[in-house]
């Protein structure tokens, strides 16, 4: 992991917010190879979720909305982790992960929670802990210039609430039947006790989240439908089926208003943990709505002439969590043949050198449709202003289409090499030979094989690739 973290760091996938004043904790950007790496995870979902079917339409909801949202969701109440405090170094800590970090269980009580013996300050090792109590994860601001009760608002935790309240709204203008869906990609901030793993646990972080309205007592047909569409998903984008678990609860994990949830674990460095979590909810979310703002969330259904409010399946998908866990799974090291031996590569042995005949390279082995940049275009000699010009052609045909690079510095070699370090699949070399016959070579970032094909059917050939 460590490895992984500085080299999304040194490549530009990922800096500390703020770095130059320390970071603040719980916050990241997105540098040049990120935030495209995070686009194309959106829009493999969107395509999947939105644009490929005819039955799931789209919404962009505003990140602070009424508060009596919240307080219909049930979010005011008790949207809260039980937190403790170190009363001889004042450090703050999640009670449960505390709990979990040293082989314990938090107790559950009437009241809410309490510390099995022997717990201790992870910071300081005192044994002086306060009782776990609840704290609200939601970040809290004022709407207009007084900052009292009246203009409190707070920063969405989660997108879904955004659909729930303009159901009737994208109703009347979508024509669409139940069953059908609504999308939402967007922010969401949670004020985690305890930030940790890289991203994986954010205060600030971005959803994927579907609201699919159905027919009541359809629940458990929809609920199984999601579960195998979503890893259907996750498997297209790169994360093989032996890295992902589905977590079925049980029935005395479930909240109240559920039938049934299963959560998409990924098995990362740090442990299995949650990209996804795909719930049936029933009618709980638009009851509640209904109920605070007095308005109808009923459906009519047109050939049945019955009238109900829908249930629904909620699948619910963290971008920030899928960036991470495609960065754990592409990243390797290997050995692989220098530029005279023939080979393919071989993986890396810890702390060893390579044989002869191979050098160590770092590659991100992402999919081509998730890789940052799909194509690097390298005229083989920055000094001959006619293969630069042909390159300059092929590169422009090429970036029309998708994010590209261009580099014409260095041996061949080490320009390969720095397209393999940040996960770029194809490498497009322009040689002499083009000049005559306008061919160019690709190369493949995985096998490392060069095949020569011409100017005119490339695009062609990578889109049956990459689109
Ligand atoms: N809407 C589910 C979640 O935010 O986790």
């Amino acid at each position: 992991m460590d490895a992984l973290v500085s080299l999304c760091k040194r490549r530009g996938f990922i800096f500390q917010s703020s770095e130059i004043y320390e970071g603040i904790n719980g916050f990241w950007d997105y540098g040049p190879l990120g935030c495209e790496l995070k686009r194309h995870i959106r829009d493999a979902w969107w395509k999947s979720v939105v644009q490929a079917r005819e039955d799931i339409v789209g919404l962009d909801c505003s990140i602070i909305m009424h508060p009596r949202v919240w307080e219909a969701s049930g979010h005011t109440a008790s949207f809260a982790d039980p937190m403790v405090d170190c009363k001889s170094c004042r450090k703050r800590f999640r009670a449960d992960m505390l709990c979990e970090d040293q082989d314990a269980k938090l107790i559950k009580t009437d009241k809410g929670f309490a510390l099995p013996d022997g717990i201790k300050c992870p910071a300081c090792g005192a044994k002086d802990l306060t009782a776990p109590r609840a704290f609200n994860l939601m970040f809290k601001t004022f709407v207009g210039p007084v900052e009292d009760e009246s203009s409190v608002a707070y920063l969405r935790p989660e997108t879904a609430q955004g659909i729930f309240v303009q159901f009737q709204n994208v109703l009347a203008v979508a024509r669409q039947k139940v069953p059908f869906g609504i999308a939402q990609i967007g922010k969401a901030f949670r004020n985690e006790i305890n930030p940790r793993n890289f991203t994986f646990r954010s205060r600030e972080f971005e959803q994927m989240e579907l609201e699919y309205f159905i027919k009541p007592g359809t629940d458990a047909h929809w609920h199984e439908y999601w579960v195998a569409e979503r890893l259907k998903w996750y498997r297209a984008i790169g994360l093989p089926e032996e890295s992902l678990k589905p977590y079925v609860y049980g029935k005395d994990e479930l909240a109240h208003y559920a039938s049934a949830c299963t959560d998409i674990l990924y098995d990362f460095p740090f442990g299995m943990q949650e990209l996804e979590g795909i719930a049936a909810r029933g009618d709980f979310d638009l009851t509640q709505h209904q109920k605070f703002s007095g308005k109808s969330m009923e459906y009519f259904d047109a050939e049945t002439r019955e009238k109900f409010i829908p249930h629904v399946v909620e699948p619910s998908a963290g971008v920030d969590r899928i960036a991470l866990a495609l960065l754990c799974e592409a990243y390797r090291e290997e050995w692989v043949p220098t530029a005279d031996t023939p080979g393919e590569p071989i993986e890396a042995e810890c702390g060893k050198q390579p044989p002869a005949g191979y050098e160590a390279r770092t590659v991100l082995r992402f999919e081509p449709a998730i890789a940052p940049i799909k194509a690097a275009v390298f005229p083989l000699l920055k000094n001959k202003p006619e293969l630069v010009a042909k390159a300059r052609e092929v590169f422009a045909v090429l970036q029309r289409r998708w994010p590209c690079f261009w580099d014409q510095t260095g041996a061949i070699g080490r320009r390969y090499r720095r397209q393999d370090e940040i996960g770029t699949p194809f490498g497009v070399t322009i040689d002499f030979q083009t000049l005559t016959d306008q061919t160019v070579t690709l190369r493949d970032r995985d096998t490392m094989k060069q095949i020569r094909l011409t100017i005119a059917e490339l695009p062609g050939h990578l889109a049956n690739i990459i689109d």
